[in-house]
C-alpha cells in the first residue's frame, strides 16, 4: 500500500514537472492576464519562399534557441513543435482556455495569442523551466500536496499563472489567488484545490 503510495506520489512528480516533458496577446486585464507589448521586438530576419519565414532567437527558461519559423507561427506552436516543450499545452488555440500560459518578461500570457516572431528579446518561462534538477518549485510540490491536477490538461498553464502571481505577490490572500488564476479553465472544476495550493506555496515561503 505504502509503495503503491510511493508510486503514484512518484508518478505525479514526474508528471508536473514534464507536464512538463522536454523544454498571448490577447489581453484579458480583468483575469490578471496581462497585455503584451508584442509587436515592439518584431524585427526577424525574413527568409523563406515568399518570404513567409523567419529566423528568430528565443529565450525560453534561461537558454537561447535560434528557430527558423513561420510569421504565422504562435509561440505556443514554436514551444511544443520546435523546442519539444510540450508541456505548454493547446486547449482552445484561440485565448479562452489558459492551457498555453507561459510567463513572458514575467507576466502569465496565452502563448497561443502571440506569435513567435514577436518573443524576440523576451524572457520566457514554461512549465519545464520551473523545477531545478530533480527539485520541483515548490508550487508544483504544492500542487502534489493539494490534488491540483485531476486530468492534469489544464494543471501547467495553473501553475504558471499561480507562478506569475507569487513572482508579483509572495502572499496573496484567497480572493486574489482566485483572480490570478481566474484566466485558467478547468474542466474538472478543480478550483478550489488549484487555489488551496497557490495558498500553500505561499505560505512555505514565509
Ligand atoms: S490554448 Fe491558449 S488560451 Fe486556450
Ligand atoms: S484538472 Fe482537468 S481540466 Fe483542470
Amino acid at each position: 500500500m505504502e509503495d503503491e503510495k510511493k508510486g503514484t506520489r512518484l508518478s505525479r512528480r514526474s508528471f508536473l514537472k514534464g507536464i512538463g516533458g522536454g523544454a498571448i496577446g490577447t489581453a484579458v486585464i480583468s483575469t490578471g492576464l496581462v497585455k503584451s507589448d508584442s509587436a515592439e521586438g518584431y524585427s526577424p530576419e525574413t527568409s523563406g519562399a515568399g518570404g513567409n519565414r523567419a529566423t528568430i532567437t528565443l529565450k525560453v527558461n534561461g537558454k537561447a534557441y535560434r528557430v527558423e519559423v513561420e510569421h504565422r507561427s504562435t509561440l505556443a506552436e514554436v514551444l511544443r513543435d520546435e523546442l519539444g516543450l510540450t508541456g505548454t499545452k493547446i486547449g482552445c488555440d484561440r485565448g479562452e482556455c489558459g492551457a498555453c500560459t507561459v510567463i513572458i518578461n514575467g507576466h502569465n500570457m496565452y502563448a497561443c495569442s502571440q506569435l513567435a516572431v514577436w518573443m524576440q528579446g523576451k524572457d520566457i518561462l514554461t512549465v519545464e523551466g520551473l523545477a531545478k534538477g530533480d527539485k520541483l518549485d515548490p508550487l508544483q510540490e504544492a500542487f502534489i500536496e493539494h490534488d491540483g491536477p485531476q486530468c492534469g490538461f489544464c494543471t501547467s498553464g495553473q501553475i504558471m499563472s499561480g507562478k506569475a502571481l507569487l513572482m508579483k505577490n509572495p502572499k496573496p490572500d484567497e480572493a486574489q489567488a482566485r483572480r490570478g488564476l481566474s484566466g485558467n479553465l478547468c474542466r474538472c472544476g478543480n478550483y478550489n484545490r488549484e487555489v488551496a495550493a497557490v495558498l500553500a506555496a505561499a505560505a512555505k515561503s514565509s
